[in-house]
């Protein structure tokens, strides 16, 4: 705690005043019990009075050196508008104006996802703070915002029950994804769109995507502190590139993986990876690993050949793949995701900036970060949204951190991630496949270890309530009764 304070000051702080109208509605007796804010905040107080926003409800930046030229801030604010607003017509009593408009202070931007929120109590002042250092903590903020704000039907007016609110918030993970699978399934743009949207709802913030399709999507995602990071699986799952370089696939009988024994592979990656550098601008790039059957390499015969000549056998020639390929992403200047089977073959050979991907099984990331790499956990058995066998509660109890105590190691894992394969999946149904279970998710990568349920059931009516907002936010999330997506009943 001290030592975010001390950062906060070095660094700056952004504030937004929001304003409220304060009402004169009596405080109704609302129990402290009844947060319902998903992903749960590290620190929450609330109180038992209600206020209700101000009909020009507005965002004021002046004074915060903040000049919001790229409009992500003000952005953001309108979204959260309108997801509060939610179609309702809002034209309750406004006529006792008490609102309240305040100064700002600095902003530097940061990595830093942290925000804190306060809503006043109705006899002090007449607007909400919210402080951030980055834009990106302010619109976690605007989220967590959105979620205290309750159309009141009789009045309405839209109401901020349990004021006065004083919530201070970072996540415990910086990487919290979900993969979306472009390749196996057609997902049209709006789609993708929606996902983006829905995410930041559940404050997730890395999306995955095994395919190109999303360029369109990068500064759509980015706008709204979603990181996209992309995919280029070497040299298994790459039948594909044929269509383009018919000379990458061994034989026209044997298919995959890439062609080891022909530089031109190599160039061709190098041409992707520089072409990625120019469109993906997170520090990461996924380049898979995974799935390698190299018996194509051994059968046939001027790859033997090569293999010979350069006295490697078949899996030394998949650790001289993957590291080549590695050493070329990192002359583009991306950071390293490989899959864990690379991990499960060559550990100690992998490139010191690699991030180990975990899929197989649970377990992994104790054996990554024992060996100094960094790890996101996907464990097939808990994280795997088309695994609809699993059920939300079986998602909100996979811990990134088990069987994994020592401090130093622990920060190696920098987060998890659920992945919506899409063999079985398109537009129709991606929603409820990845809602609830992928919230479920997002709160064990946002909140901290010790404000997590140990028993799943203790936290069923919070997430409910919350796939009732993703309902009406128009997120097609699916009950949270059976596995996934359940039909409602
Ligand atoms: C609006 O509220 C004010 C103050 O509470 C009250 O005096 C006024 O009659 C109300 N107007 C309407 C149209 O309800
Ligand atoms: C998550 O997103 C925020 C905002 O874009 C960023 O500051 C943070 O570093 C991200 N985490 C990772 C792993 O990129
Ligand atoms: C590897 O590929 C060969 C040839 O394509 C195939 O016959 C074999 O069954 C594959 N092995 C596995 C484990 O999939
Ligand atoms: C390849 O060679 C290495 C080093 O000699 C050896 O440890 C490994 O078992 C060999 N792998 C196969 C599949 O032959
Ligand atoms: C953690 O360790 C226990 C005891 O060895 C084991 O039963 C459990 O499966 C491990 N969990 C993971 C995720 O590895």
């Amino acid at each position: 705690m001290r030592k975010r304070k001390r950062k906060r000051k070095m660094e700056g702080a952004l504030w937004l005043l929001v304003v409220v109208v304060l009402a004169v509605v009596l405080a109704p007796a609302e129990s402290a019990g009844d947060v319902k804010i998903w992903p749960m905040p590290a620190s929450v107080s609330s109180g038992n009075k209600r206020l209700h926003l101000s009909k020009d409800f507005e965002l004021l930046t002046q004074g915060t050196g903040y000049n919001d030229a790229s409009g992500i801030l003000k952005d953001g604010f309108n979204r959260m508008l309108a997801v509060v607003n939610n179609g309702h017509v809002v034209d309750g009593n406004f006529s006792d104006k008490s609102s309240l408009l305040s100064g700002l202070h600095a902003l530097q931007y940061g990595i830093d996802e942290s925000y804190k929120l306060m809503v006043p109590s109705p006899e002090n002042q007449a607007y909400a703070h919210l402080e951030a250092n980055t834009v990106f903590g302010a619109l976690h903020g605007l989220q967590t915002f959105s979620q205290l704000c309750h159309f009141n039907y009789k009045s309405r007016v839209i109401e901020v029950h349990m004021s006065p609110w004083t919530i201070t918030d970072q996540p415990r993970f910086s990487y919290r994804g979900l993969l979306i699978d472009t390749s196996r399934h057609y997902l049209p743009l709006p789609v993708i769109k929606n996902v983006i949207d829905s995410m930041t709802y559940a404050k997730l913030n890395t999306s995955f995507v095994p395919d190109m399709v999303v360029i369109n999507c990068c500064s759509y995602a980015q706008k709204r502190g979603i990181n996209v990071m992309a995919e280029l699986d070497v040299p298994g799952h790459a039948l594909s590139w044929r269509v383009g370089y018919p000379a990458l696939w061994p034989s026209n009988y044997c298919q995959q993986p890439l062609d080891v024994s022909n530089e031109f592979t190599f160039q061709v990656i190098d041409g992707i990876l520089s072409d990625f550098s120019k469109i993906f601008k997170f520090k990461f790039v996924h380049l898979g690993g995974d799935k390698v059957n190299t018996s194509c390499w051994t059968d046939t015969p001027c790859i033997s050949k090569w293999l010979k000549k350069h006295h490697m056998n078949e899996s030394q020639a998949y650790q001289y793949f993957v590291l080549r390929a590695q050493n070329i992403a990192l002359s583009h200047g991306y950071e390293i995701v490989n899959w864990e089977e690379t991990f499960n073959n060559f550990g100690n050979k992998l490139g010191r900036k690699t991030v180990v991907h975990n899929w197989l099984r649970g377990g992994v990331a104790q054996q990554v970060v024992a060996s100094g790499l960094r790890c996101i956990v996907s464990n097939q058995d808990k994280w795997y949204l088309d695994h609809l066998d699993t059920a939300w509660q079986e998602f909100y109890m996979n811990e990134p951190f088990a069987n994994i105590t020592n401090s130093k190691q622990q920060k190696l894992v920098i987060g998890g991630e659920v992945c919506m394969w899409d063999e079985h999946i398109d537009g129709s149904d991606i929603e409820q496949t990845i809602w609830p279970r992928a919230a479920a998710a997002a709160e064990r990568l946002w909140t901290p270890y010790d404000k997590l349920a140990n028993d799943a059931s203790e936290v069923t009516g919070r997430l409910a309530y919350f796939r009732c907002l993703l309902n009406q936010r128009g997120v097609a999330a699916a009950p949270l009764s059976g596995p996934g997506r359940v039909a409602p009943f």
